[in-house]
């Protein structure tokens, strides 16, 4: 499903009711970073609305975030919501996960929030993945869960409606879960891609699940 205006805006409004889901991931992100790193430069792929930039940025002052999504759309929205004046940190890059813009070994650390399932060429991407995070960096994935029972994604499109998530981004959401991964298709992935599972957290039948890896040192 392509991203319009509509969607954009009302999947903004949506998710900013839900802070904790991106504070939660952002904690992830901080406790991954080696306490050396003085800056660490992070990659947020797939961005949408930039919401975990934010949490990012209030646990990591020091970091530089690139927000990397392939709709210019959803990066209007995340600089209309995120921005402040007095705290510019929104560095925007209109891409996709397949060709990223960016220098071989230059990311100390690359988050991507529920955006696998929208990938066109998912090995593609993870070998680009590979290629910019630095020797040693780490890959912190959230991840739409393709073994979530269709009775309870049911229950998450009600949800959905009674907290006003409009009928495109109740649509868009449900179209993940139908081209989602299961955690095992997701670790085959990435170990031939070039990284090492280093943690992986989430019930096998939960909504989602969230896998750090490592791109090896040569
Ligand atoms: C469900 S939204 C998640 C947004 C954000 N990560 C969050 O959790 O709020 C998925 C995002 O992935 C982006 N996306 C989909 N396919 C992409 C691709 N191949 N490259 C880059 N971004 C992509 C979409 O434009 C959309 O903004």
């Amino acid at each position: 499903m392509k991203i319009n205006d509509n969607i954009a805006k009302e999947f903004t409004k949506y998710m900013i009711k839900y802070p904790d889901l991106y504070k939660n991931l952002a904690y992830t992100i901080y406790k991954e970073i080696e306490q050396d790193i003085k800056n660490p430069i992070i990659l947020d792929l797939g961005s949408g609305p930039g919401l975990i930039n934010k949490e990012i940025k209030n646990l990591l002052p020091d970091s530089v975030i690139l927000s990397l999504d392939e709709s210019i759309k959803m990066l209007k929205n995340a600089e209309k919501y995120q921005y402040n004046p007095n705290n510019k940190f929104i560095n925007s890059i209109l891409s996709i996960a397949e060709n990223l813009p960016l220098k071989s070994d230059s990311i100390d650390i690359l988050v991507s929030r529920f955006s696998l399932s929208y990938w066109k060429n998912p090995k593609k991407a993870i070998l680009e993945i590979n290629r910019v995070i630095k020797p040693g960096g780490k890959f912190v994935l959230e991840i739409l869960n393709k073994k979530f029972p269709k009775w309870k994604l049911f229950l998450i499109k009600i949800h959905m409606y009674i907290n006003f998530a409009g009928s495109n981004v109740v649509k868009y959401h449900i179209d993940a879960y139908n081209n989602a991964y299961n955690i095992d298709q997701v670790i085959l992935l990435l170990k031939s891609g070039g990284f090492n599972i280093s943690r992986r957290k989430g019930y096998p039948k939960g909504w989602k699940y969230k896998i750090i890896a490592t791109k090896t040192k040569t």
